[in-house]
């Protein structure tokens, strides 16, 4: 398979990425409501006024979900004489512009919906060809955030399906920089049309290609599939199943992609779904701690006024919303998956020099088990202060840390020195091949000759990867040793000299 072999280690990424032009458009990940996956094309005036009084009264504002976004079906079929899109009157009597005032007087900014192909997913006016006077009317009403989706694509001027998306996104940039008194927040779906599931026929090559360019283009990339939708569009009941799945589905793109994360572009796993009834609250809360541990955005996806009061409790935790609206916007990244454990750990650094250890649960059994702190990157031997964010338990640990967790919960611990601030960190993680998932594997004692091989992920010490500060890789399993290269081209593991010096990295 030709493909881009796209090497992933934890805890580097932030190290790695590069800066995006402006990220004053969005510090941080953006937090917010869409009517989507809840009501897809079933929106109008009252849901969204009902909506924003809800985020208001609930507390949702305050805790900083502060957008609020249209998605599909808002316009006519037609343009107008002018050639403008026009919201439908008889879904927004009091029209878009009063709306997009409504949110501003209370705090709110108005998010909207378009295409950069000719029509829009739902088959209304897409704004290929309009970019410009699609840009100036949205400014007109007030707009402050513009997700840009990726359907009916009229390849033009002789551009491939691939060039037609770069060509069309990277105008939408120009426009949205030259063209209108301030940028939109851009939500760029181009990723999603180029991802693993999408199209079979494609392979990982134009995604990471994409990838590549859009976080320069704009403040967020939707880059895969959207979250399993509640149910009937036509009558909008609710069809159980799979939304488990979705989210783990989504979970699984992103974590091919936190190289690409820093401060003002956040790769986006997509709309957080709250009011599902066929998620416990374990899932629910599992949905928003991996996002929150990723620094993803957090777009609810919800009615609203009947959120629960426990739902606004945890979607409003001061702690995990830190996590996710933390200094550094870095995107916790894979320490270790057991697949036969169905345990994933994850971990990042905090902007206060903490360390953050998330475990995923994602089997269905009770499980405990032990995580080592080397894992983490941190010295095993000194002692920490781990706080447990969702019981708010705090309790010293040192060498290893033990955690129960319930069929499909996450824990996430926020670890402290008690003597160094920031706490020092070694690169750590896994190094997995993205297209396979499989992790590179160190061969064990006495088969070093036979290098590395990837494997199914085990979450063993022969697939967990340390760097030292003259960057070469160690398996945990054999830390005297190092990944390189002989000239014929194969990959061994080479003992280390004597004189190697100390461990570099963040
Ligand atoms: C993968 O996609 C790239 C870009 O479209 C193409 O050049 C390459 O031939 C493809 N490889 C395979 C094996 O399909
Ligand atoms: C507005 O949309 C909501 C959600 O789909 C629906 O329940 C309600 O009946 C609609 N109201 C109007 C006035 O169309
Ligand atoms: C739009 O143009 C058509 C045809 O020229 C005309 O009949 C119609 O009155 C115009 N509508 C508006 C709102 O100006
Ligand atoms: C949109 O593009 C498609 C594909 O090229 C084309 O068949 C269709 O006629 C176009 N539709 C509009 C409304 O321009
Ligand atoms: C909603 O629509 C689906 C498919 O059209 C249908 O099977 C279902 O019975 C409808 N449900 C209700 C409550 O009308
Ligand atoms: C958990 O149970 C579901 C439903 O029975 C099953 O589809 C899934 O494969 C199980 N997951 C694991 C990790 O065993
Ligand atoms: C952790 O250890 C420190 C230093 O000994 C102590 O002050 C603190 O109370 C301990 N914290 C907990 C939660 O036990």
């Amino acid at each position: 398979m030709a493909l881009k072999v796209s090497l992933i280690l934890a805890a580097w990424s932030a190290a790695v990425s590069a800066t995006v032009q402006n990220p004053a458009v969005s510090p941080r990940p953006p937090m917010g409501f869409n009517n989507w996956a809840r009501f897809m094309c079933n929106l109008n005036e009252t849901l969204f006024v009902e909506t924003a009084d809800a985020m208001l009264e609930k507390g949702l504002l305050a805790a900083g979900y502060n957008h609020i976004n249209l998605d599909d079906c808002w316009p006519l079929k037609e343009r107008n004489n002018a050639s403008e899109l026009q919201w439908d009157p008889k879904l927004f009597p009091h029209g878009l512009k009063w709306l997009g005032d409504y949110f501003h007087e209370r705090g709110f900014s108005f998010g909207i919906y378009t295409n950069a192909g000719n029509m829009t997913c739902g088959w209304y006016p897409g704004s290929q060809d309009h970019e410009e006077i699609d840009a100036k009317t949205f400014e007109k009403w007030g707009v402050d955030y513009l997700k840009v989706d990726g359907c009916h694509m009229d390849l033009q001027k002789g551009r491939s399906y691939y060039e037609e998306f770069e060509y069309r996104y990277k105008l939408w940039h120009e426009v949205m920089t030259t063209k209108l008194k301030k940028p939109f927040i851009f939500s760029q779906s181009a990723p999603a049309y180029f991802s693993p599931n999408f199209h079979l026929d494609l392979n990982n090559t134009d995604w990471y290609r994409t990838m590549d360019y859009i976080r320069s283009s704009g403040e967020l990339a939707r880059h895969s599939d959207d979250i399993k939708v509640y149910g009937n569009n036509d009558n909008n009941t609710f069809e159980p199943g799979g939304h488990w799945e979705s989210m783990m589905n989504n979970y699984g793109m992103e974590v091919r992609l936190s190289r690409y994360q820093s401060c003002g572009f956040y790769n986006d796993p997509d709309f957080l779904i709250v009011d599902w009834p066929d998620l416990s609250m374990d899932e629910k809360k599992t949905h928003f701690t991996l996002w929150s541990s990723f620094s993803a955005p957090l777009i609810l996806s919800a009615y609203i006024p009947a959120l629960t009061p426990s739902d606004i409790s945890y979607l409003t935790d001061p702690d995990i919303l830190a996590v996710d609206q933390d200094a550094l916007c870095e995107q916790a990244t894979l320490v270790s998956q057991n697949e036969n454990e169905a345990i994933d750990t994850l971990t990042k650094n905090l902007a206060n020099g903490d360390r953050l250890l998330t475990v995923l649960n994602k089997g269905n059994a009770t499980t405990t088990l032990s995580i080592p702190l080397e894992r983490l990157g941190i010295d095993p031997d000194a002692t920490y202060t781990a706080k447990d964010l969702w019981s708010k338990k705090s309790h010293n640990v040192t060498e290893q840390i033990t955690v129960t967790l319930r069929k499909r919960q996450t824990a996430i611990f926020r670890f402290s020195s008690l003597s160094r601030t920031p706490i020092p960190v070694t690169p750590t993680g896994q190094v997995f091949n993205t297209f396979s998932m499989n992790c590179l594997t160190a061969g064990s004692s006495g088969h070093y000759s036979g290098g590395v091989r990837f494997a199914a992920c085990e979450g063993s010490d022969e697939q967990v990867w340390v760097v030292d500060g003259k960057g070469r890789y160690s398996p945990l399993s054999a830390p005297e040793r190092y990944l390189t290269a002989n000239a014929g081209g194969k990959v061994t593991l080479e003992r280390k000299k004597a004189e190697v010096g100390g461990v570099g990295g963040r």
